[in-house]
């Protein structure tokens, strides 16, 4: 396949950054789309031109680092998918395809397509702030299997347990919100045995630091559940608003 890309390049935080358009041939259908971006590289820098920056760790859909803005939707045209799962049979010789980064207020711009995404980091931190961790022991392994828990709990709580924390309900939401992210934390931790000790406390926590990130908030527009490739479903957010509804009670 050969292809047209059209690029955001910048340079750092400051630089104010632009599309800049790139041939690429010698594509095959059965690459992942990073691995295109590999071949792209190869090729700039053949040429001498600086390779394109972008994020990526384990390319199995597990880690959530990469995360690319494809022809206008985050991880690209095919649903439930990471970009470095995505294939680029998703796409037709001759293509233009235009590449951007998250685009979001609390996810600067480092460079080129690599955004900043330490704000989900502190709204997870462990040292005392925010509230996506358990701090009571919970025994190791053995115990933990001891303690029963509702399938249809376990279920549920291993559905929230799949976000990746990759960022794309962020950049697909109009109000650049990070409320689908939040709540699959907090509903993960909520449903099982052992986050009910700091229930009431991790969602304020967790929702206070969310707005400090300067998120927008929640209009209920569904984007997020709709680019979100492992399918959390916008459920989480209606049971994360009633825990911080029971818990600025029980805390008020
Ligand atoms: S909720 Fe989905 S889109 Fe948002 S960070 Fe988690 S996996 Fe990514
Ligand atoms: S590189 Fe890990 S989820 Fe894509």
């Amino acid at each position: 396949m050969n292809l047209t890309l059209r690029v955001w390049r910048q340079k750092n935080a400051k630089d104010r950054g632009r599309i800049v358009e790139y041939k690429v041939h010698d594509v095959s259908p059965d690459m992942s789309f990073l691995e295109m971006l590999d071949v792209t590289n190869e090729q700039l820098i053949e040429k001498g031109e600086e390779p394109i920056a972008f994020d990526h760790d384990c390319r199995e859909g597990i880690c959530g680092m990469c995360g690319l803005v494809i022809n206008g939707i985050p991880h690209g045209p095919e649903s439930a998918t990471t970009t470095c799962q995505l294939h680029m049979r998703n796409f037709s010789n001759g293509d233009t395809i235009t590449i951007e980064p998250w685009r979001a207020r609390a996810f600067p711009i480092i460079r080129d397509l690599i955004v900043d995404r330490t704000a989900f980091d502190r709204i997870i931190r462990v040292d005392g702030k925010a509230g996506g961790f358990v701090s009571i022991s919970t025994g190791g392994v053995p115990d933990a299997n001891a303690i029963p828990i509702p399938k249809d709990d376990a279920d549920l709580a291993m559905d929230a347990a799949a976000c990746v924390g990759c960022g794309a309900c962020v950049a697909a939401c109009p109000n650049a919100s990070a409320m689908l992210f939040v709540a699959a934390k907090v509903g993960h931790l909520g449903l099982l045995p052992q986050g009910q000790t700091e229930r009431h406390n991790r969602v304020l926590r967790m929702v206070s630091q969310m707005d400090k990130e300067g998120f927008g908030g929640c209009t209920n527009m569904g984007e997020c559940a709709a680019a979100c490739p492992k399918e959390i479903s916008l459920d989480f957010i209606a049971r994360m608003n009633c825990d911080m509804i029971k818990a600025s009670f029980v805390k008020g």
